[in-house]
């Protein structure tokens, strides 16, 4: 699993280009804060928006295209990743979600070979998270052979 580094980041582009929130991790400021040019009084409600952070074109070039390449050789950084939330109150299932997405993926591509039916539908959301619209579509054009059969 450690040495499937591309799979690692399709997982975290994949996760920049749609995250599943568009934004989280609420904070209300115990104490004024200034940021990015605003003073903030204490009280306010911050939220951060991953969806627009991770498009910013001076932190991921070509911020609309999907490249795992971006991830490769490097780890992602916490205050420019932020799919799971960030700071001592970030998504406590982080590990254990990416891990098994790693794990279902690389047993499902390692066994069949799939095909996107709809591979530009539009995100919209549902309730609180992004989906694709119309559901993600997806077909089995080959079952491979298992080692082991
Ligand atoms: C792709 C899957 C998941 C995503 C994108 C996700 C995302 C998030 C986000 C954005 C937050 C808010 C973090 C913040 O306030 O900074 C959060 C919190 C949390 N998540 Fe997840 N999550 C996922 C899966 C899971 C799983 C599998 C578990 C449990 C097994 C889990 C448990 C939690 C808990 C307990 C919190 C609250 C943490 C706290 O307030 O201290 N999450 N998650």
């Amino acid at each position: 699993m450690a040495k499937l580094e591309y799979l690692q980041a399709v997982i975290d582009e994949t996760h920049r280009a749609r995250p599943i929130m568009p934004i989280g991790g609420a904070r209300k400021l115990t104490a004024p804060l200034e940021l990015g040019g605003y003073v903030l009084p204490a009280s306010t409600t911050v939220v951060n928006c991953m969806y627009l952070v991770h498009r910013r074109p001076d932190v991921y070039p070509d911020p609309e295209k999907f490249l795992p390449e971006r991830f490769i050789g490097k780890r992602s950084d916490p205050y420019q990743w932020t799919p799971f939330g960030g700071g001592i109150r970030r998504c406590l299932g982080m590990s254990f979600a990416l891990f098994e997405m790693k794990l279902v993926l690389a047993t499902v591509f390692s066994q069949t070979r799939l095909r996107i039916e709809n591979p530009h539908a539009p995100v919209k959301r549902r309730g609180f998270f992004m989906v694709p619209e119309g559901g993600p579509r997806v077909v089995m054009v080959e079952r491979r052979q298992r080692r082991s059969d």
